[in-house]
């Protein structure tokens, strides 16, 4: 029996990974995690809850008690964490593995540095301890957008620093270069943009490119309240997406994340960053066509030129600004170390636009259920495309 002592247990990748390896190699396993209290329940508390939530998301509810069997709690918080002190916590004793995915997603600014301490020096931290639990293999959860501002084709390994969109690039690039310096032998997954899995486009917890679903419904309510319009017909909303279009785009399902790590993390350790990113990025006009097409929107643009310096504008650079970067972002995800290690198979799928309608229709049928005229949108045949 191995034990990790695993990060990030109550999030999104991280919540999905567990429930993956232990439901395939509970007799395997045992996994120590590092977990958050709220302010209303206790650490143990939402890591039941949350492992409860992704067995049934994932079609395997009966298997979380099982499950939750293998899966002890310490209470605790990266930045916090003192090495030397958790070195000589009796739960960690022989561990072998540590997974470190917490970290703080923020792709905003980052003005009290919160954003770097949580994921530059609570990476420190981990590596430190990591050292001290002389574990044999420090697993870490990155991103692909460490190759930041780079124009072209992003190598798996040898990243390099391209110049960073935010903080959170950043602190996760420079995180990512104290685990290749270490000495601890590693492995690096690097996920792109997270979205629904590809069955039915659904997801446990929507972050980053959903903000866009749930302001665009909500621009939309509201200018149909204030010209008293029919919410469930086609409207002009004159809104222009201030970011230069991409083709490279890439959104990564749920459930592929899931698999590729879990797949990859039971391979020998070799000092290898993989593109946790798929191979079929879809383009800025697709996403944008595809939103408009399920919202009934018409006069959306994307364009980075000079724009009406109108009121809705303004509005979606401050809510949907840091975001801007993934849409007109030109990097290639280079996919060679997943081939090598997962073989070509693994890459074979693609969202298009159908896999794109069906995730975002998901969304809101899922999150907005009491709001009558998304629910009737959310299911409707598309009846026409949008004029812009
Ligand atoms: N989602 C994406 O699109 C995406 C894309 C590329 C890379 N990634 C990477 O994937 C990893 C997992 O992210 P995610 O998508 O699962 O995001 P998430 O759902 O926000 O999960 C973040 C996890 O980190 C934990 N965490 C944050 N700050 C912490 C702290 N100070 N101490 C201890 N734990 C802390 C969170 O705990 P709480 O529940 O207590 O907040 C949560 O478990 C991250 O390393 C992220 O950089 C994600």
């Amino acid at each position: 029996m191995k034990k990790i002592f695993l990060t990030g247990i109550t999030g999104l990748v991280g919540s999905a990974f567990v429930v993956a390896l232990l439901r395939e190699r509970r007799q395997e396993y045992e996994i120590i995690c590092l977990a958050r209290k709220s302010p209303v329940k206790s650490a143990l508390e939402r890591t039941r809850e949350i492992i409860r939530d992704e067995c049934t998301f994932d079609g395997c509810p009966e298997l979380a008690d099982q499950i939750l069997d293998s899966v002890k709690v310490i209470e605790g918080d990266v930045v916090d964490l003192n090495p030397e002190e958790m070195a000589h916590n009796p739960l960690l004793s022989g561990t072998e593995i540590v997974f470190h995915c917490a970290a703080d997603v923020n792709l905003g600014k980052d003005p009290t540095g919160r954003t770097y301490r949580i994921n530059y020096n609570g990476t420190e931290n981990m590596v430190k301890l990591a050292k001290l639990l002389n574990v044999k293999e420090f697993h870490y959860v990155g991103t692909a957008y460490v190759a930041g501002k780079l124009v072209g084709t992003a190598f798996e390994d040898k990243p390099v620093d391209n110049g960073f969109n935010n903080p959170y690039e950043e602190s996760k690039y420079k995180a990512e270069m104290l685990v290749r310096a270490s000495g601890i032998p590693f492995t690096v997954y690097r996920p792109a943009i997270v979205t629904g899995r590809r069955s039915d486009g659904r997801i446990r917890k929507p972050l980053a490119f959903y903000r866009i679903l749930e302001f665009l419904g909500k621009l939309k309510s509201h200018h149909c309240s204030k010209h008293n319009l029919d919410q469930t017909g086609w409207v002009n909303l004159h809104i222009n997406f201030a970011t230069t279009p991409s083709e490279h785009v890439y959104f990564v399902p749920i459930d592929y994340v899931q698999e590729a790590i879990t797949a990859l993390f039971q391979q020998p350790v070799c000092n290898r960053a993989y593109h946790i990113t798929g191979d079929s990025p879809i383009s800025t006009h697709q996403i944008e066509n595809t939103i408009c097409r399920v919202l009934r929107l018409d006069g959306t643009t994307v364009s980075d030129g000079p724009v009406a310096p109108t009121m809705d504008n303004k509005l979606m650079g401050r809510f949907l600004g840091d975001l801007f970067p993934y849409f007109s972002s030109d990097i290639i995800f280079d996919q060679s170390n997943v081939r090598k290690v997962l073989g070509d198979g693994i890459l074979d799928w693609e969202y298009g636009s159908k896999g794109l309608e069906i995730l975002i229709r998901s969304f809101y049928k899922d999150y907005f259920p009491n709001v009558e005229w998304l629910q009737y949108l959310a299911n409707a045949p598309i009846d026409r495309e949008p004029h812009n």
